[in-house]
């Protein structure tokens, strides 16, 4: 049914995977609307409680956006995609269900930026995490500027953003990033534990709480992904972002000109 992920529901659970691990599981344009259409059956399950998000493979969880895709990606396009990408990460942070990620590996990008509209991460020990969009000459465009920092605060999410640096799991779980480390063949087991916990509590009481949780930063949010969107749109229209990409896939270090 799709080409891009996997979504097995049986019962109560929903289990959604990224499925391009050659590409590092990297989420091309169609893998979004690939989303979308699994959302759709999620909500239409009446028997689901929870979903739990992860990656093929162990080696990533998701390693950013498709770069030939990004390397298309001019600021018309940059508008476009990143407010489709915004709103099928809140789709997923808006279910009635809570969600899990399971990150087992590489988290990068919009990959740290789907993890964000989870409800609770889980990663395995040997994860990274990071927004590295600046090494490329481009900025976060799907939730990173606005939902790092009510994750883990103004100064660290500007250290991760500026510089691009990942940090592993340790150093996210300290962070508050992430909710819990578990070694790579422990991660599905303890998502599923947790999962069927969560599944055990009174669905209206998990449903408004964590509606109510969400709407604790509210007011300024949507202003700040139109605000993203259109900074990103920005930045796909420099000289920097096509130095960025073209390095990147030549395997060469970039050569930013600041233009
Ligand atoms: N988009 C498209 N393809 C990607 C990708 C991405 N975001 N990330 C990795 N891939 C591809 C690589 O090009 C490579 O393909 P190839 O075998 O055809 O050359 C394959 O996945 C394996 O990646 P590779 O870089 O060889 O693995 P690695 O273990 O050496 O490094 C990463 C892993 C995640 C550190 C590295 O792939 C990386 O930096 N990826 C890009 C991260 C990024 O900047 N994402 C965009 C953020 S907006």
């Amino acid at each position: 049914m799709f080409e891009n992920i996997l979504l097995e529901m049986e019962g109560a659970l929903a289990v959604l995977t990224i499925n391009r691990p050659d590409k590092m599981n990297a989420v091309n344009n169609a893998t979004v609307e690939e989303l979308d259409q699994a959302l759709s059956a999620i909500e239409k399950n009446p028997d689901l409680r929870v979903l739990i998000l992860t990656g093929a493979g162990d080696k990533a969880f998701v390693a950013g956006a498709d770069i030939h895709e990004l390397n298309l990606r001019d600021s018309v396009r940059g508008r476009i995609e990143t407010r489709r990408r915004q709103e099928v990460y809140t789709r997923i942070e808006q279910l009635e269900i809570p969600s899990i990620a399971a990150i087992n590996g590489w988290a990068l990008g919009t990959g740290l930026e789907l993890a964000m509209a989870c409800t609770i991460r889980l990663a395995s020990t040997n994860s990274k995490l990071g927004q590295p969009e600046v090494k490329l000459g481009i900025m976060p465009g799907a939730g990173g500027t606005q939902r790092l920092p009510r994750l883990i605060g103004m100064g660290r999410a500007m250290e991760m953003i500026l510089t691009g640096e990942p940090v592993d799991a340790q150093r996210a779980f300290e962070m508050g990033l992430i909710n819990k480390i578990t070694p790579s063949e422990a991660l599905m087991a303890e998502a599923k534990k947790l999962a069927m916990m969560l599944a055990s509590r009174p669905k209206l009481a998990i449903q408004y709480g964590k509606e109510a949780v969400l709407r604790y930063p509210e007011g300024s949010f949507a202003q700040g992904l139109a605000h993203e969107s259109y900074l990103h749109a920005l930045s796909c229209g420099t000289q920097d972002k096509k130095e960025g990409i073209s390095a990147f896939l030549e395997k060469r270090k970039p050569n930013f000109i600041g233009k």
